[in-house]
């Protein structure tokens, strides 16, 4: 059983503002998911990493990836959602992989992956037959809001884990549940969709997906940090 990396990257990162998706902001010098390509193409474990854009991507060609090559490949098969542009790069894959191969479905935004983060994950995993992903313990109190901006309700933050990337599954169980379900906003939810429930793997806080702003000053000082 091989481990192949997928990293959906072909959305348009609304939530920042301005124009440029937030895969290509700059950030310590290079584009953002050019730190999410470091860490997961340094991961000896990890057979091929592999990146889907939207096909009319105009930005990738502008940067130099050749750091990577041997180690990158560019599926220019993105989809109008996260789930899928997923299901898209999945079946560009069908060729060159194995029905129980484990494909790692890593957002390009979460650019603070570190290696430590994928063998944890890999590790933990073994040779469980559903898969999982990192997440975190929720720490906050979680309120529902209603539309007037007032608190509906609160919801017990007992159990409850934010889900995080890579989320690990094997490739055939992974795509006939994307398939099933195409409206869910993780590969977890599919899965559980399907009657499967993975397992998760604690991570930090640093896995942080870039949203908003702020996230962008956030990740770079967690890479900063890092190199010293
Ligand atoms: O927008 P959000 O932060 O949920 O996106 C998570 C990841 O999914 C990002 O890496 C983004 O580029 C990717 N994505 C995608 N295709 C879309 C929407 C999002 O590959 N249509």
């Amino acid at each position: 059983m091989k481990y192949h990396a997928l990293i959906p990257a072909a959305g348009g990162g609304s939530r920042m503002g301005g124009g440029t998706p937030k895969q290509y902001l700059p950030l310590a010098g290079r584009p953002l998911i050019w730190h999410t390509l470091k860490t997961l193409t340094h991961v000896m474990a990890i057979e091929h990493v592999h990146v889907v854009l939207s096909p009319d991507d105009p930005l990738w060609d502008a940067h130099d990836w050749s750091v990577f090559s041997g180690r990158l490949s560019v599926l220019r098969c993105g989809g109008a959602t996260r789930a899928e542009s997923v299901i898209q790069g999945l079946r560009a894959l069908r060729s060159g992989v194995a029905d129980d191969d484990w494909i790692l479905v890593h957002d390009a935004a979460r650019c603070c992956l570190t290696a430590t983060h994928v063998m944890k994950l890999i590790n933990e995993i073994g040779d469980d037959p559903v898969g999982g992903l990192l997440a975190v313990p929720v720490a906050d109190t979680l309120k529902r809001v209603q539309a007037d901006g007032r608190v509906a309700g609160t919801v017990p933050r007992e159990g409850l884990w934010q889900a995080q990337t890579p989320q690990m599954f094997h490739y055939r169980m992974l795509l006939d549940a994307l398939q099933r379900v195409p409206e869910v906003t993780d590969e977890a939810s599919a899965i559980e969709a399907s009657g499967f429930q993975p397992k998760l793997v604690a991570a930090d806080a640093t896995n942080l997906k870039v949203t908003w702003p702020l996230d962008l000053q956030l990740a770079e000082w967690i890479l900063a940090n890092r190199r010293q």
